[in-house]
């Protein structure tokens, strides 16, 4: 975490900078039968991106590695062996990419810090961490494992409130840590890919229980920093002198019983708390969820009581990034012992031959919009009500569709018609949503995926990397403008 140099923070302060200049609301209209009054006065649209998938530009202006960047060097990473080098060069086009919002009529846009780079009327909403650990963090101690993790990350969300906390009044702390530590530790498919087996070494049963309580901790502690008294300052606090929130992105898939019976009802139940539960009862009651107590016993880091007062309440609002609804049931795996056997469930994607929905292109993504409806629901009634947002929410076409057929995405228009409409009927019968964002504006780098699968509403030519908006951003526009 060197000093700044002032060109690496170009890309960031273009997009705050672009992000201010918005803020157009549209007028009543008649669209279909979904508008944006059918939403709440002051109900934030925009869309979602991270830098490791957009930016680009790896190896330029002073960025050192972060661990995708070690990891995609292994030839079979991703189906086309591609890697995120240039991925949509938005480091150098984000002036196009806020165009193409003001025009969709966006008022908000998601982006990540490229926490190994430091080292821009949309309204900026900033994730600090988004999967991309700096290498050098990894090599040192382990990354995750360690706990040395936590003060080196307060440290860098330290630098962001001070360096943009002025300008940045709606801050996330990390995007989906669950995923970083299922698949980063439990399954190997991120890295560092550790787990049982794995050639990088690990523990499956473990490790993943590790990374999620620093996980946890790091988080707990940048927003105890933000809501705290500062040092330099000390009458005062980053909240209070910039009024700002901070809240944390967590994904949620819906978990419906199979069966009704009670033991499906229980599995479903648990396949919840293993996910959302695991980090969002300890925000919101300072302890992990007892189903996972009683299970996991003395594999499950305990929290010291002042780790969990810090824990506790540390979040202004929620993001729930929400794809999918599976069925559940109970199910014991007893082969060996680890993170996902530990929720003895059995995810199904059909139910008696019929499938829980239509398909996306990825094989885990199932159009199931009143699964959304049934998850907002659920959190509310948990976790007391809190203050959401969607985070992400989006479906996926082949990466080999090409011009101008990758345009025509009716399937993707119908898709985000009967997701917003579960969301309006959510808000209606009482969830705090306060905001939703789209996954994504661009087709960018999709992680394993590579190029292979596209979630763009703006379609990206991988040649000469132009813009084409596809159909479903025009059906934003008309959704959002009441054109
Ligand atoms: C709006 O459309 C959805 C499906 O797209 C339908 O289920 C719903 O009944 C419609 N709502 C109104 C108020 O017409
Ligand atoms: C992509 O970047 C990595 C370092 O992050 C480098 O090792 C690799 O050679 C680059 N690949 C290409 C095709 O430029
Ligand atoms: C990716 O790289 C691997 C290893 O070099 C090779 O076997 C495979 O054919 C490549 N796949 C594509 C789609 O180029
Ligand atoms: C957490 O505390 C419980 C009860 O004191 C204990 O049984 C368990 O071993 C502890 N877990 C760890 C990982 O230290
Ligand atoms: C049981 O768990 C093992 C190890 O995680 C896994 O490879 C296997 O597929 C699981 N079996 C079933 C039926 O889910
Ligand atoms: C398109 O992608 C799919 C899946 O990645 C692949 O099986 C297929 O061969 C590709 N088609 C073309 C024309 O490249």
């Amino acid at each position: 975490m060197a000093t700044p140099a002032p060109l690496p923070l170009l890309l960031f302060h273009g997009l705050l900078a672009l992000s201010l200049a918005l803020g157009a609301h549209g007028k009543p209209g008649d669209h279909g039968n979904l508008t944006r009054q059918a939403f709440p006065p002051g109900f934030v649209f925009g869309t979602a991106s991270s830098a490791y998938q957009v930016e680009g530009n790896t190896l330029k202006y002073g960025r050192g590695p972060c661990i995708w960047d070690t990891f995609l060097k292994y030839p079979g990473t991703t189906p086309d062996n591609s890697t995120a080098n240039v991925t949509v060069d938005e480091y150098n086009r984000y002036m196009d990419d806020v165009d193409n919002m003001v025009r969709v009529g966006f008022d908000a846009y998601r982006f990540s810090i490229s926490w190994s780079r430091i080292f821009p009327n949309i309204t900026p909403y900033v994730v600090l961490y988004h999967y991309d650990l700096p290498q050098v963090l990894q090599d040192q101690y382990n990354g995750w494992l360690s706990p040395r993790i936590v003060e080196d990350f307060t440290k860098f969300a330290d630098f962001c409130f001070k360096t943009y906390g002025d300008r940045v009044k709606n801050w996330f702390t990390i995007n989906e840590p669950r995923m970083m530590a299922a698949h980063g530790y439990g399954d190997g498919f991120f890295p560092p890919a550790r787990c049982t087996g794995c050639h990088f070494g690990g523990n499956s049963a473990t490790e993943p229980y590790i990374a999620a309580h620093h996980l946890l901790l790091a988080h707990a502690s940048a927003v105890k920093l933000y809501l705290c008294t500062m040092l330099i300052m000390p009458e005062s606090t980053f909240q209070a002198q910039q009024t700002g929130k901070i809240g944390i992105l967590l994904d949620f898939v819906w978990y419906e019983p199979l069966t009704p019976s009670m033991d499906d009802e229980f599995a479903a139940h648990r396949a919840r708390m293993f996910t959302l539960g695991w980090f969002l009862h300890p925000i919101t009651f300072g302890h992990y969820p007892e189903t996972m107590e009683k299970i996991v016993m003395g594999r499950l880091p305990n929290f010291t009581f002042e780790q969990s007062a810090m824990v506790k309440g540390s979040a202004d609002y929620i993001a729930i990034n929400h794809y999918t609804t599976y069925y559940a049931s109970n199910f014991a795996n007893e082969t060996h012992t680890s993170y996902v056997n530990d929720w003895h469930v059995k995810l199904s994607y059909e139910r008696n031959g019929v499938p829980i929905g239509k398909k996306g292109y990825s094989d885990w993504l199932y159009v199931v919009p009143w699964g959304l409806y049934k998850a907002l629901l659920w959190t509310k009634e948990k976790f007391n009500n809190p203050v959401m947002l969607i985070g992400e929410n989006g479906i996926d076409q082949s990466g080999n569709d090409s011009l101008p057929g990758a345009l025509y995405d009716k399937f993707r228009i119908d898709y985000f018609e009967k997701y917003l409409y579960e969301l309006q009927c959510a808000i209606h019968d009482g969830a705090n949503v306060i905001g939703y964002f789209a996954w994504s504006l661009l087709d960018n780098f999709e992680w394993r995926l590579g190029f292979t699968s596209k979630f763009g509403i703006v379609y990206v030519d991988r040649t000469t990397f132009a813009r084409y908006p596809k159909d479903s951003a025009r059906w934003f526009r008309k959704m959002i403008k009441n054109e």
